[in-house]
């Protein structure tokens, strides 16, 4: 996955690798405003945590890249309104409204400098973002990849790959660091209705890695852990509130369970990015609905009746108490997590 960045800026424009044709075109979006970078994020061409995080400071740099160095009012005003509109694109992510505001806090300490040098300042910031999560996740993968036996069977949930972060990825971060540390790790890839990011992205990621992958079908997975046919589940996370409760991708919720049930240890694997301390539980995290037709239609194909009401939550919250391990960048967090979140947000 070295060869295909999932992000990157180049001359003037935003280069995003249309996750939405995955696995099998390979398109290369050009975006040079940022309403196209807020389509790109909406529309899921770009997803994940914190990949998001870091198109949405790209589309703060955007949205005065190409302005006039004369008019400061209408350039901040320019900056403030795409700020605001960024933030609306979508809401669970932390990430998004975390690099949202490392950009809103560049501009404000730049403020009074020349606007080229601000415009400078702000991509400069965009990229530190890009390749601070890069770093944050190969540490991710660091410390939980000591975590892993040297042979185990995985069950991960949606894309947390280098498709859904900078590079190297959060939960797939922690897989790619144990197999270059020698171990024998087998992955089982949940499809993820309804948008399918693990039948067609963490299955491509991981075969493209030569890492290997077994993909299932969402309800498949009881009778995986019921056949003993792994040891782990590891999954990334959306947003983690202070008290360790944990938004990821819908379903993740039903897999903690199931894990608990079969005594099958669950680990979340994310960056600080991602942890939202001034909430105090999950009951706060907001939880983005999507368009029914994702799930009324399978891609364009329809495969239910055209209005048949659906209720379509992105994302679910995992109680703390079926969470085990909490890996981060700095390190890897147990139970109780209010308490050594709060430890380790002060180091
Ligand atoms: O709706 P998506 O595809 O953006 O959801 C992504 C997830 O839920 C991932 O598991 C999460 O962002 C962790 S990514 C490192």
């Amino acid at each position: 996955m070295q060869d295909l960045p999932t992000i990157a800026w180049h001359d003037g424009k935003v280069r995003i690798l249309d996750q939405t044709q995955l696995p099998h075109e390979l398109v290369m979006l050009e975006i040079s405003d940022y309403p196209g970078v807020i389509q790109a994020i909406k529309s899921m061409a770009i997803r994940g945590a914190p990949a998001i995080g870091v198109a949405a400071a790209f589309a703060v740099v955007l949205s005065v890249w190409h302005e006039a160095d004369s008019d400061r009012a209408g350039f901040l005003e320019k900056a403030n309104k795409a700020i605001n509109e960024i933030k609306q694109s979508r809401p669970t992510a932390k990430n998004l409204f975390w690099a949202v505001e490392r950009m809103r806090e560049t501009m404000a300490k730049n403020l009074n400098r020349p606007l080229h040098e601000i415009k400078i300042e702000l991509l400069r910031m965009a990229q530190w973002i890009l390749d601070d999560d890069v770093q944050r996740c190969k540490a991710i993968g660091k410390f939980g990849a000591s975590l892993l036996p040297d042979r185990c069977a995985v069950l991960t949930h949606c894309n947390a790959g280098a498709l859904a972060t900078a590079g190297y990825g959060t939960a797939l971060g922690v897989i790619r660091s144990a197999v270059e540390q020698g171990k024998k790790i087998q992955v089982y890839a949940d499809e993820t209705r309804p948008l399918l990011q693990g039948a067609r992205l963490t299955a491509f990621e991981l075969m493209e890695d030569n890492i290997p992958v077994t993909l299932i079908c969402d309800n498949m997975a009881a009778a995986l852990m019921r056949r003993g046919m792994v040891q782990l589940v590891l999954v990334g996370a959306d947003r983690i509130a202070a008290n360790g409760d944990t938004a990821n991708k819908i379903g993740t919720y039903g897999l903690a369970v199931l894990a608990k049930h079969h005594k099958i240890p669950l680990y979340v694997a994310a960056p600080w990015s991602t942890i939202d301390m001034e909430l105090n539980n999950g009951n706060l995290i907001p939880i983005e609905e999507r368009s029914a037709d994702e799930v009324r239609r399978f891609q364009a194909r329809p495969i239910a009746p055209d209005d048949v009401p659906v209720w379509n939550p992105a994302f679910d919250v995992t109680p703390n108490n079926l969470i085990d391990i909490i890996i981060t960048d700095r390190g890897v967090i147990r139970p109780p997590f209010n308490v050594n979140l709060a430890q380790m947000m002060k180091q």
